[in-house]
């Protein structure tokens, strides 16, 4: 679908003066190569912006962004364009900053178990960089054989393992940015602690490029497991699946991922990958797949025995032990396409909601219960044992009509709900675009207005991202 926010104009010889900054950047202006950067994963929303450029330092950065406030120009920024919420669609045009060439991996600090890099690298070529020497950057979103880490900051991505190890903003220890002046800063310390002065770190991460361009990040790094067990565990009943899941935690064990996924979401996966056959019983629901990790094969299987018993208490069916890393890593390509295989069945949209863990089966039944008010179905999916539901709303023969006038209603009562219960809009997506309009929902008046307060701080002139997050 074609963007329509209003375009700025771009000040006359803007182009020029772009090619003409220190180190003849990659600078691109025609029609297909803007197309390239004017999506992203989000639904087919498509804003190109007017002019992209590539810069390789972080003085070329500042360079770019004084230029761009010299003449009040927008600029989004932009990594691999796996974004879910339309954080890095140019929707006011100007320029696209593309971080994809700042990809080193610039220190391991292995004394330290900490790691330098630029934005642009790529998340899995990080986790087996340092996985190389024994340590383990654990945010993993589903994406993260194309996605970047400077995306992965910006939207504050999570993944699976994020329930046992915690979300990119858990491993940040110091940003450096470029703010929308064209100034260099260092947000914080390279340190584990630190209670110096106001958290500036944690405020970047999760700002969507609306407040500044990251160029470095130290990221913290932990020891790499040694070991997992990982198994798949069907339920005649969706509501008794998403129950067990907070009892697992409740019995003393805290996995290293616990996903829930609707039948629909494994069958429609299942016909999409090739190479995976897994034989699903008649009248499964659903499954949770669960992962345990550590350094003990012993403890671990003890955990698994646990965990095991707790689902019967539910009332699961057979379960299956992935037994090779074959398996194991077949289940997780699995796990890791849904979102995929979903968009490739439908139009759809998705909510990336979260509750507090043992409200996920009534966000479940609240889902389903508003589905059927306005005669939609949605398949769900998730971080479960994070109380992290996407919820996947499928328009299916729902009449044009009927998806665009009472769809935002409908979303509003679901995302109403979540906030009721102490959850919010999202988990780890953003707000983007796209949730955008929903802001009031989670915010009061004040609290909005303090964070357009940070905004005007930080961003006068209002060209970083222009048109994201803040309704
Ligand atoms: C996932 C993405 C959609 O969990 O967040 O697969
Ligand atoms: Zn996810």
């Amino acid at each position: 679908m074609p963007g329509t926010a209003a375009l700025s104009t771009l000040p006359h010889g803007f182009v020029d003066a772009l090619r003409a900054l220190p180190g003849a950047l990659p600078v691109f202006t025609s029609p297909e190569e803007l197309d390239r950067f004017g999506h992203d994963e989000t639904e087919d929303l498509r804003f190109p912006p007017q002019v992209v450029v590539q810069p390789r330092t972080t003085e070329q950065v500042a360079a770019i962004v004084a230029l761009c406030a010299a003449h009040a120009v927008p600029i989004t920024p932009m990594g691999a364009h796996t974004g879910l919420s339309g954080g890095a669609l140019a929707v006011h045009g100007g320029v696209g900053l593309s971080m994809a060439k700042m990809n080193a991996i610039v220190n391991i600090d292995e004394r330290n178990q900490q790691v330098t890099v630029e934005p642009g690298v790529i998340t899995q070529v990080l986790q087996e960089a340092v996985a190389a020497k024994g340590l383990y950057y654990a945010p993993d979103p589903s994406s993260r054989g194309s996605c970047t880490i400077g995306g992965n900051l910006a939207e504050n991505a999570g993944g699976p393992r994020a329930v046992k190890y915690g979300v990119t903003r858990d491993f940040v220890l110091n940003l450096q940015v470029v703010l929308p002046s064209g100034e260099v800063i260092w947000t914080g310390a390279n340190t584990l602690k630190n209670s110096t002065g106001y958290d500036l770190t944690r405020l970047i991460v999760g700002s969507e490029g609306t407040l500044g361009i990251i160029t470095k990040a130290v990221l913290r790094l932990v020891p790499l497991p040694k070991e997992t067990r990982l198994m798949l565990v069907p339920f005649p009943d969706a509501h008794k699946a998403c129950e067990a899941v907070s009892a697992v935690f409740r019995a003393g064990i805290t996995p290293s991922a616990l996903e829930f996924m609707e039948r629909d979401a494994i069958d429609w996966t299942l016909r999409f990958v090739e190479g995976v056959n897994i034989a699903i019983a008649e009248d499964t629901a659903a499954h949770l797949l669960i992962e345990v990790d550590g350094n003990h094969g012993d403890v671990l299987m003890r955990e698994c025995e646990t965990i095991l018993g707790v689902m019967e208490q539910f009332g699961c069916q057979d379960v299956l032990f992935a037994e090779t890393s074959a398996e194991k890593d077949a289940l997780w390509m699995m796990r890791r396409r849904v979102g995929e295989a979903v968009k490739s069945n439908s139009v759809y949209k998705e909510e990336d909601t979260v509750v507090p863990r043992y409200e996920l089966p009534n966000l479940l039944a609240k889902v389903k219960e508003v589905g059927a008010k306005y005669g939609f179905k949605s398949v769900c999916y998730g971080h479960a044992g994070d109380g992290n539901l996407h919820v996947n709303i499928i328009k299916g023969d729902m009449p044009d009509e009927a998806w665009r006038k009472d769809l935002p209603t409908a979303i509003r009562e679901i995302f109403q709900y979540t906030v009721s219960v102490g959850g919010t809009l999202s988990g780890e997506h953003g707000i983007g675009l796209v949730q955008r309009p929903y802001m009031d929902i989670a915010f009061d008046p004040v609290q909005l207005d303090l964070m357009r307060g940070i905004k005007a701080l930080f961003d006068p002139l209002g060209i970083m991202n222009p048109g994201k997050v803040l309704p």
